[in-house]
């Protein structure tokens, strides 16, 4: 096939971008998602602070017209993110205890009410464990809630949209470490006791500090045996031109070769559509053209 999604598609997976709803209006940026792309993140839209600006008080319109156009081009969405400790809105940072807690699920139900059946794959909690060699949850205000936030907002978007599958997304945890020993153990407890997880995310930000790890696959596969579905969520790698295309042939080879790897989202179109400060690590240049990690990436899909 001649494009990503048509390509990711011929192995039963999908290739899938963030999207942000204010660029859909530029034609260069709208034209390559809807020719290569068959799965959307919202690239904030769907954040706590973006869909609950006020307590109780949802905002939807700027997710709306993301899925809406997920829908016109035959692609799937994946929800970013229910549960996480950024971009929540002021009026949470008054609540903890039970008030936070209640707050928190009641924004997973109204939000994946307001989705249901649209939503793919969810990040129902994003980024909860702790970085470095602790292999403890990060300290948060969710945390503070108590241990079991988590399992809580799971059973809360299960109850919601049924239909969606129900992911656990981080970064740091793209190889074998502490941090990613945290959460395969969390994964393995909610597998054991029937708490509803269908799958887990590997970010996949990769620069020269945190370069694509030697035992990425075996990472993917060793979760994929617990029983969950993987998924690349947010791949951008720092570079340029054929060290930059190996890297992202190599994390596309690591996907493929895991069965269970369903799905692959770079975190933007353009290198200037990045959310990183500097530096050309996605897919096509500022103006739109193919760079040499695309044409890498169509040849190993
Ligand atoms: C980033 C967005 O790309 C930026 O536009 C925003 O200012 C901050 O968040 N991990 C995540 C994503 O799970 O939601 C983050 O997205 C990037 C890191």
């Amino acid at each position: 096939a001649t494009t990503l999604g048509a390509s990711a598609a011929a192995s039963g997976r999908y290739f899938g971008t963030a999207v942000a709803a204010y660029k859909l209006s530029d034609s260069t940026y709208s034209g390559i998602l809807n020719r290569e792309f068959n799965s959307i993140t919202p690239e904030n839209e769907m954040k706590w602070d973006a869909t609950e600006p006020q307590q109780n008080q949802f905002s939807f319109g700027s997710a709306d017209q993301i899925v809406a156009r997920a829908r016109s081009i035959g692609a799937k969405v994946r929800g970013h993110a229910l549960a996480w400790h950024q971009q929540q809105p002021g009026w949470t940072s008054s609540l903890s205890g039970t008030a936070l807690r209640n707050a928190m699920l009641n924004h997973v139900t109204q939000v994946a009410t307001h989705y249901k059946g649209q939503i793919d794959s969810w990040d129902v909690v994003n980024e909860a464990f702790e970085d470095g060699g602790s292999g403890a949850r990060r300290d948060s205000n969710l945390q503070r809630t108590g241990n079991d936030w988590i399992e809580a907002a799971f059973r809360a978007a299960r109850a919601a949209d049924p239909a969606a599958k129900l992911c656990y997304n981080d970064y740091n945890t793209d190889g074998q470490n502490a941090k990613s020993n945290a959460v395969y153990a969390m994964v393995q407890d909610f597998k054991a006791r029937g708490v509803p997880i269908d799958c887990v995310g590997f970010q996949s930000h990769f620069n020269a500090q945190s370069p694509l790890p030697s035992d990425y696959q075996a990472n993917l596969q060793r979760f994929a045996n617990l029983g969950v579905d993987v998924q690349i969520t947010e791949l951008d790698i720092e570079g340029s031109g054929t060290a930059q295309a190996n890297s992202y042939a190599a994390a596309v080879r690591a996907c493929l070769a895991v069965t269970r790897c369903n799905g692959i989202t770079v975190w933007g179109i353009r290198d200037s559509d990045s959310w990183r400060a500097s530096g050309t690590p996605l897919l096509f240049d500022n103006s739109g053209n193919k760079k040499a990690a695309y044409n890498s990436v169509l040849d190993v899909l």
